[in-house]
């Protein structure tokens, strides 16, 4: 009997936690949107950044394949200073930022300038294995903060709706 009426319970909860996944899902658009509002200055900086991040990131690959982990420790040290949120900002463009993006957009620029200086010291030290680590982990950051915050620039990312999940079976 008891197990009926857990069953019960549990078949009247989980169209509930559905409807939170799909509410949480529809949250984080409207965090998007929040980047979609910077004004067009502080847009093109991030974009900036953003390209010079991806350059960075790729020119890291050969070094780490040639050893020269001076190299590497450079770009990374750039990597973790010259961040759109860290400089370039006037006190009202900062201002805006700290308004439009939430919290965790800033938790997760912060994890990523972390990540580069560990990357910057590995590499310092002539650590390969510790270098690889960093760089995946900052890899990893990439699409991580993109799915929340930049489906707009890369829809590839946007979760997969109910019946496309159905499709691939
Ligand atoms: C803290 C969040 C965050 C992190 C971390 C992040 N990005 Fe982005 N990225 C964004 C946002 C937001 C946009 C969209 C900007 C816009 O629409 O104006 C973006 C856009 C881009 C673009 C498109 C730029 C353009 O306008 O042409 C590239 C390329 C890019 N990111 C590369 C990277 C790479 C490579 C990494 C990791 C090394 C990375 N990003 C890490 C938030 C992030």
């Amino acid at each position: 009997m008891k197990l009926f009426i857990y069953l019960v319970c549990l078949s009247l909860l989980l169209p509930t936690m559905v409807y939170a996944e799909n509410k949480s899902q529809h949250a984080e658009h409207k965090i998007t949107s929040g980047v979609e509002a910077l004004s067009s200055d502080l847009r093109d900086l991030l974009s900036r950044e953003m390209r010079a991040l991806e350059s960075g990131m790729m020119s890291i690959i050969p070094a780490f394949h040639a050893g020269e982990w001076d190299k590497i420790a450079a770009t990374a040290g750039k990597m973790k200073n010259s961040y759109v949120l860290k400089q370039k900002l006037s006190e009202s463009q900062a201002r805006e930022l700290h308004t439009l993006l939430p919290p965790s957009f800033i938790e997760k620029d912060r994890q990523f300038h972390y990540l580069a200086g560990m990357l910057e010291h590995a590499a310092k030290n002539r650590k390969a294995e510790l270098i690889n680590f960093y760089f995946s982990e900052m890899n990893r950051s990439c699409p991580a903060c993109h799915t929340l915050f930049a489906t707009h620039k890369f829809p590839a990312l946007l979760p997969a709706k109910a019946d496309e999940q159905h499709s691939q079976h």
